[in-house]
């Protein structure tokens, strides 16, 4: 286990501790899953090394220990599996967490099909009742602080959340703001493209300059639509959000958003990666 220490500034005049993990990508299937989702659980589990159990087991273990919440922001499954789901409920009914979904808790097989709304709805209802939590949104007061949790695990963001998000500004506590897609910012999407020369950058927001760079399925995927960046103009306008963490990219980082909030990018929780924040 990867233990990062990470300092928020919130005017909050106190300390608050909080933990952090994203993306543990659990890989397992069993006899009641089918051939396909056997095979799936080899491929998957090749790619993100086979220790995802063993971490997400040493992250919840910590968070009990230090008597903290942990926040998990999505993929903690990596395709819908009976064995993964139970895990997952396992982890979730066992240690104090937050949950937000990412795109990986609606993916039935890996890479199949367009990720749409469509596709999302198809897997909702099983997900919902399977994990017995809500999964486009969420909130909850910790220590003072609101933490929101909104669901843009398909790169955009609906009316209805920016409404929500405004109802939450309302109960006049600090927001923390927990999405598992990072939002678009320059640093981060150079980062990305440049530095580690990916092929797409993974972010919500992006403009055709930057999408003009990935193949045309990627950007039809991540280019945002109207209400999208409706959201993202009330995230960066809202004082009482103070900072934004997400996950999604598998790679720890932290940046400006142009309106002045830090927005933190969890590393790899099947690496091990937890982050612990202390806001203050
Ligand atoms: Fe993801």
């Amino acid at each position: 286990m990867n233990i990062r220490s990470c300092l928020i500034h919130a005017g909050l005049g106190r300390k608050v501790r909080l933990l952090h993990v994203s993306d543990t990508h659990l890989s397992l299937a069993d006899l009641r899953d089918d051939a396909r989702k056997h095979e799936l659980a080899v491929r998957r589990n090749g790619r993100f090394g086979g220790l995802q159990e063993k971490y997400l087991e040493e992250q919840s273990a910590y968070a009990r220990e230090k008597g903290e919440l942990l926040i998990h922001s999505g993929d903690l499954i990596d395709f819908v599996s009976h064995a993964n789901l139970d895990k997952a409920r396992a982890f979730l009914d066992s240690t104090d967490t937050f949950f937000i979904a990412g795109n990986h808790e609606f993916s039935q097989y890996h890479g199949e099909a367009c990720e749409d709304t469509a596709y999302k709805i198809n897997s909702y209802f099983q997900i919902r009742e399977r994990l017995g939590r809500d999964l486009f949104f969420a909130s909850r007061e910790y220590c003072g602080i609101n933490i929101v949790g909104i669901d843009d695990s398909y790169y955009r963001f609906e009316d209805w959340q920016t409404e929500r998000l405004a109802i939450e500004a309302e109960k006049g506590l600090p927001i923390l703001l927990v999405i598992h897609n990072p939002l678009y910012e320059e640093s981060l999407f150079r980062h990305s493209m440049d530095e580690l020369g990916q092929t797409d950058a993974g972010l919500v927001g992006c403009g055709e300059r930057q999408l003009m760079r990935f193949n045309e399925y990627r950007a039809f995927q991540q280019r945002p639509d109207a209400a999208t960046m409706r959201f993202i103009d009330h995230v960066y306008r809202e004082k009482s959000v103070f900072a934004i963490i997400s996950g999604h990219l598998h790679y720890p980082y932290a940046s400006m958003l142009p309106c002045g909030k830090m927005q933190y990018v969890a590393g790899a929780g099947f690496e091990g990666d937890i982050t612990e924040y202390t806001i203050e």
